[in-house]
């Protein structure tokens, strides 16, 4: 049995779409309610719901062979999993955010706020500038807006959240979409999760 981690959330029901796609029956998926382990009925998948984090451990200790989950969460939690494809699913971008009067080039000490303090260290760094970075686990719009930060690094997607919070985005870092990962020994053993993932690249094509 092949096991296959999916992120919980905003990416799982475009990744069914994908797996249906590729010619899985994926409708024992269909009514989920709050079952997190779900066996395919001929028995040849089992697919585990995780948070976004989460799919990167159970693949990187192999309980789960494959995994499906946001470029953010790999670059942040980087670890010993193989990044195979890129599904162009759950397409956002980093950005640096901030209130409107935001003055990127003066010379005081920026504080940021972030949920990726590893993306945002190293966003500043290789820009030479010193800045504090202070971890939030989410909301992080309004820590500019009531003073705590000078800006934010977060994830933008339709801007919505930015726009109904008052903040403009100040500068792009980068492009994020949902990878497929896999557990190497997997790989390396298990000519089914090879043939698993074939069957998903012919419908997302090739990642360069
Ligand atoms: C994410 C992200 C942004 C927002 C981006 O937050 O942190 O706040 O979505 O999407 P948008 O540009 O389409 O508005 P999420 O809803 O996951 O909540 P959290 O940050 O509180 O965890
Ligand atoms: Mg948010």
């Amino acid at each position: 049995m092949i096991t296959i981690a999916l992120t919980k959330g905003r990416i799982e029901k475009d990744t069914v779409k994908i797996l249906t796609q590729a010619g899985f029956d994926m409708r024992f998926m269909a009514d989920k309610q709050r079952r997190l382990i779900f066996t395919s009925p001929d028995g040849a998948f089992r697919f585990i719901l995780v948070k976004a984090p989460d799919v990167a451990t159970y693949v990187e200790h192999g309980i789960a062979d494959i995994g499906v989950v946001g470029k953010d969460v790999l670059i942040e939690h980087p670890g010993a999993y193989l990044e195979m494809l890129d599904l162009n699913i759950g397409v956002c971008k980093f950005a640096v955010a901030s209130v409107p009067d935001y003055n990127p080039l003066d010379h005081k000490r920026k504080k940021i706020a972030t949920k990726y303090p590893t993306v945002a260290t190293a966003f500043f760094q290789a820009k030479n500038e010193d800045v504090e970075i202070i971890s939030i686990q989410g909301s992080v719009e309004i820590a500019p807006v009531l003073g705590l930060t000078d800006a934010i690094v977060d994830i933008v997607e339709t801007g919505n959240t930015l726009r109904e919070n008052g903040l403009v985005e100040i500068e792009d870092i980068r492009r994020i979409s949902a990878r497929l990962i896999v557990n190497s020994a997997s790989l390396k053993n298990n000519d089914k999760v090879m043939a698993f993932i074939d069957k998903i690249e012919e419908i997302v094509g090739k990642t360069e």
